[in-house]
């Protein structure tokens, strides 16, 4: 049984589905404080099976103990945490709280209950404003810009410390570049519970017209046209990138370190673009000056990945747009389905059902889709 800490959330989700289609028994240990339950269902009628469900968090050890003495855990694939880089500089402490201690905490009852086999949830941030691109694994680590940033790279720096003072220990340290997209029945997705800070979530909701326009932030880094390049990568690809990656780890000890990205990057004037392509919507735009803490460009070398896990993405950047204008426009309030249907008492899976059935008749290739006619 594979324990996914945070696995109701975006990445966790698509993760969860993935290893429960592959015949993996799962356990979801999340504290809910940034999704909602209903991805339970929706996880199962995705893959076919139900994971078990623990609401609780990973800060709380007694906890942790009794799930590692209650379930047959042979690995551990870890989440759970907070991400929003400007609330992690509001708040410093939580972030490292949860990011830091919660990991420290995750690995210290591992460790009692003889579980030695652990997946982080990393990311591209431990690197910084790198000067060479793409990056490679190798690569010196940056100074993070943000409290996010730092708390990301302490609990990496615990892994690997734990990992090289105990053989027993097998590590695998994921740095994800920019995850987008959601899964392709709409079903599953990014579900911003504040007005989001990420692009993609961003123009999504500008083009429901939940937000009035994109503010460009910069369009004078020293790139082709001037805005912040980035490795969109897809959310369901990531996800395969795990599977690939718990495979390696039951046969190999030590610490591993893989970046998961496409290895091409696109401005934010290419995405725009790609998204109203693919959508058939206008995005109002506006330029703004840089956001603080931002790096002009940033894209994986993800050949470390491809030659010791045989694992590379496979889906195009209209794939990861058009899934998730999918999502966007089956679920425009996030999992929010009583906002959606505010007259009807319909049950979850009932939801579901024809969710799935209005995505397929609406996104046939080559058709035009006005975001407020899918929701009706
Ligand atoms: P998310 O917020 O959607 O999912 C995180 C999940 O963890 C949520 O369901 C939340 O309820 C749960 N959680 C938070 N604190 C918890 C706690 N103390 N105990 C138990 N559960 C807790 O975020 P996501 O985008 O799915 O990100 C998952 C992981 O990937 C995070 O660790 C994040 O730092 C990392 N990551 C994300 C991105 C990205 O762009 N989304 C990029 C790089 C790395
Ligand atoms: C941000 C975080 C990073 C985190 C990553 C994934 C900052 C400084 N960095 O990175 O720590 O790991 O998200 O969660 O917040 N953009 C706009 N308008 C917008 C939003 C974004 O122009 O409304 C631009 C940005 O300047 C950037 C690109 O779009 O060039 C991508 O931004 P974003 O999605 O926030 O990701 P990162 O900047 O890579």
């Amino acid at each position: 049984m594979i324990l996914v800490t945070g696995g109701v959330g975006y990445i966790g989700a698509h993760i969860c589905v993935e290893l429960l289609s592959d015949g993996n028994d799962v356990l979801i240990l999340d504290n809910l404080c940034n999704s909602s339950r209903i991805t339970v269902e929706r996880i199962t009628v995705l893959a076919g099976a139900r994971p078990s469900f623990i609401e609780g968090d990973v800060r709380n050890r007694p906890l942790l103990e009794r799930i590692f003495t209650d379930y047959p855990i042979d690995a551990v694939v870890h989440c759970a945490g907070l991400k929003a880089v400007g609330e992690s500089v509001r708040e410093p402490l939580r972030y490292f709280e949860t990011n830091v201690s919660g990991s420290v905490n995750l690995c210290q009852a591992m460790a009692d209950a003889g579980v030695h086999t652990l997946l982080f949830s990393s990311s591209a941030t431990v690197y910084g404003e790198c000067v060479q691109m793409p990056i490679d694994e190798s690569c010196v680590l940056g100074q993070p810009t943000n409290p996010y940033g730092h708390s990301k790279l302490m609990a990496e720096n615990v892994m690997g410390s734990i990992a090289r003072s105990d053989p027993r220990w097998s590590v695998g340290l994921l740095r994800y570049f920019n995850p987008i997209g959601a899964h392709p029945s709409g079903l599953l997705g990014e579900a911003p519970t504040t007005a989001p800070n990420n692009l993609l979530p961003y123009l999504l909701q500008v083009a429901t017209g939940q937000q009035k326009e994109l503010s460009i932030f910069g369009d004078d880094y020293p790139t082709p046209d001037g805005t912040g390049v980035r490795d969109y990568i897809h959310v369901m690809d990531l996800a395969g990138g795990h599977l690939k990656a718990l495979d390696y780890l039951q046969r190999n000890s030590g610490v591993h370190t893989w970046n998961l990205g496409t290895g091409r990057g696109y401005s934010v004037l290419e995405m725009v673009n790609a998204f109203e392509r693919v959508s058939g919507m206008n995005i109002p735009l506006k330029t703004t000056p840089r956001r603080n803490g931002d790096i002009a460009q940033c894209w994986a070398d993800p050949g470390k990945a491809a030659r010791e896990l045989s694992w590379c993405a496979t889906r195009n950047l209209d794939e990861m747009l058009r899934d998730a204008w999918r999502w966007q426009c089956q679920n425009p309030h996030g999992y929010e389905v009583d906002n959606l249907y505010p007259n009807t008492s319909e049950p979850e899976d009932v939801t579901m059902i024809r969710l799935v059935r209005s995505a397929d008749a609406l996104f046939r290739p080559n058709t035009t889709r006005d975001a407020n006619k899918t929701i009706t």
